[in-house]
């Protein structure tokens, strides 16, 4: 059975009834009471009888899920992975069957929370009366109340949720108790749809923090997640943005979605991680960052524009009016003078020397002069042809030449260079270190399992690219060499042609010391499987940035390669 069968893609949608070699179905795509929608395993296609659509699993992820035709390829890929019993070790089972418990509790408790407003949630409806959110508003976003301290527990504990869990998916502290209680309670809602967790806001003045958000769990990551995006690609479909545009909290996004910008997503109140930067550029190519008026100048705020663009991003910032956030911006002056500040807002390199020029005295030469020389670090971040035209921005301002200050410029790069390196670039290297240092075990490991003729250790299985460092290469090399000339392997023999390499040769016959048979024989399958699934993962992603840009003929056989690859097992 193909890894990405149609009929176990769909049927994670609807129920699909046998008969005789097809599968019938209510259609999805149209209300009907009788089933016309066919799906077809062996030319693993649909079609429905009724409205006309037809198609394959992509097509019907894309039209059904709203996903992009990347976004479905990569989800049937993560489902073929998951649908293969054989690489899913114990653990990552149990793993995943527990996050599909606790995405069922707190889905549920979502619902819990929703009926409670409209039951028991008067002081909620005013507050938000008072905000002026709309009914439609509060549906799409799900919004709930929590009017007591364990009313959830006993809800959920009514429907089979035991404490424990309740308490893993982070919806009641130790003992029981709900963390939202009186809250007006916010779901925070990933791109898939699923409920992680949620964000509570206090209504009364005196209750702090003003929002509590579920604490880290299983499911909800605040580092990872974004909120707004589960409607934003719901969105996406009829709008076809080119942009997303970023803010702060969770009141900007449901106040600006409101207005009629539904492109609007918010970081959980922490500053940017590079798991969110990554999800944006995932989503769109360029983003508006609309942070509050008086975080624009701080260096968090610069530290963060810096990481979106390093994800490739074309990063636009906009200026909100002093002391005024996104929310303010559409009660004041609607979506038209939010759409204004969209079309005002400066690309980040124009952004930071502006910004840089805002905070000296320009009337004065001094303070001139001294904007100048804090521009030079931004101008020399640039590419030569950014530098250029940026160099000319800064002469404006500064009315000093563009010749003198490109002369600076050179001055300050010849320092730089020779000067200390900075705490950055010292971590980078760390990082870069901790990877090589785990290739070089692997590398050892690999190469004394197959010096030994351990019986799961196949030669065949591995090629000179799962080696990081040159003598691994080479050792392998001559491993596969004697295999095939049917030589007897000599370690001896290894260090004599490897005289300068005698300590790694020792670090690899050494490689095993300390593990059992068992233990050696269970690290050599984990280092196959990495090396491959990140292999794997490597031409796909190749594969998928071949795809965007070509066409044809063309496009479609590299598509072809892709799903064969997705559908392999290794
Ligand atoms: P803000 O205080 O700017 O929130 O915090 P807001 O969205 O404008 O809220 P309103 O308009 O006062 O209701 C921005 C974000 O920081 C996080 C939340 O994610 C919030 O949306 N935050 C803020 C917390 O997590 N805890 C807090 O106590 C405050
Ligand atoms: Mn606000």
């Amino acid at each position: 059975m193909s890894r990405s069968d149609i009929v176990a893609v769909l049927g994670r949608f609807m129920y699909l009834q046998k008969k005789g070699a097809k599968y019938w179905a209510c259609c999805p795509f149209h209300t009907e009471k009788t089933p016309s929608f066919v799906v077809n395993p062996d030319e693993q296609y649909y079609h429905c009888f009724g409205c006309g659509k037809s198609g394959s699993v992509i097509t019907f992820l894309m039209e059904h899920e709203n996903m992009q035709y990347t976004e479905a390829v990569e989800t049937l890929a993560k489902w073929a992975g998951m649908q293969v019993p054989e690489s899913e070790s114990p653990e990552e089972a149990k793993k995943r069957a527990m996050r599909e418990k606790l995405l069922s509790a707190t889905r549920l408790a979502a619902k819990y929370y929703y009926s409670c407003l409209k039951q028991k949630g008067q002081i909620a409806e005013e507050y938000l009366k008072k905000r002026r959110l709309s009914e439609d508003t509060c549906v799409a976003f799900g919004l709930g109340y929590s009017p007591d301290r364990f009313g959830l527990k006993v809800f959920m504990e009514s429907r089979g949720f035991s404490a424990e869990s309740l308490e893993q998916a982070g919806l009641t502290d130790k003992s029981g108790g709900d963390r939202m209680e009186s809250r007006l309670v916010i779901p925070i809602i990933n791109a898939k749809g699923e409920v992680l967790g949620f964000g509570g806001r206090t209504l009364s003045r005196e209750v702090k923090p003003k929002y509590l958000n579920t604490r880290g769990t299983p499911l909800f990551d605040k580092r990872k997640t974004l909120f707004g995006m589960n409607l934003y690609k719901k969105a996406q479909k009829a709008e076809k943005f080119d942009s997303l545009v970023l803010t702060e909290g969770y009141m900007d996004v449901i106040s600006l979605h409101q207005a009629g910008i539904r492109n609007a997503i918010a970081s959980m109140g922490t500053s940017l991680t590079d798991d969110q930067c990554k999800e944006i550029k995932k989503n769109s190519n360029v983003v508006y960052v609309c942070f509050d008026g008086d975080a624009a100048g701080e260096m968090a705020t610069w530290r963060s524009l810096d990481m979106l663009r390093a994800v490739g991003l074309e990063v636009r910032v906009m200026t909100l009016p002093e002391s005024m956030d996104p929310d303010d911006v559409c009660k004041s002056y609607g979506a038209d003078g939010f759409r204004k500040l969209m079309n005002d807002a400066k690309p980040l390199t124009e952004f930071k020397i502006r910004q840089l020029a805002s905070k000296e005295n320009m009337e004065t030469f001094a303070g001139r002069e001294a904007f100048a020389l804090k521009a030079l670090p931004v101008l020399e971040s640039l590419s030569p042809i950014g530098r250029d035209a940026h160099i000319q921005l800064v002469s404006e301002l500064s009315k000093l030449s563009a010749e003198s200050i490109g002369n600076s410029l050179k001055n300050y790069s010849v320092t730089k260079k020779t000067g200390t390196r900075n705490a950055d670039e010292n971590r980078a290297e760390d990082t870069e270190d901790e990877v090589s240092r785990v290739d070089l075990k692997n590398g050892r490991m690999l190469l004394k399992a197959l010096l030994d003729g351990e019986s799961y250790a196949e030669i065949g299985e591995l090629d000179e690219e799962c080696f990081k460092f040159p003598l691994h290469k080479r050792i392998f090399r001559y491993i596969s060499d004697k295999q095939k000339e049917g030589g007897k392997l000599k370690a001896g023999e290894l260090f004599a042609l490897e005289p300068d390499s005698t300590e790694e040769l020792e670090a690899v016959m050494s490689a095993t010391d300390g593990y059992t048979k068992e233990s050696a024989e269970k690290m050599y399958g984990a280092i196959l499987t990495s090396i491959f699934k990140t292999r794997k993962k490597a031409r796909i992603a190749e594969l998928t940035a071949q795809i965007k840009v070509a066409d044809g003929s063309k496009k479609e056989s590299l598509q072809n390669e892709l799903l064969k690859i997705i559908n392999l097992r290794k």
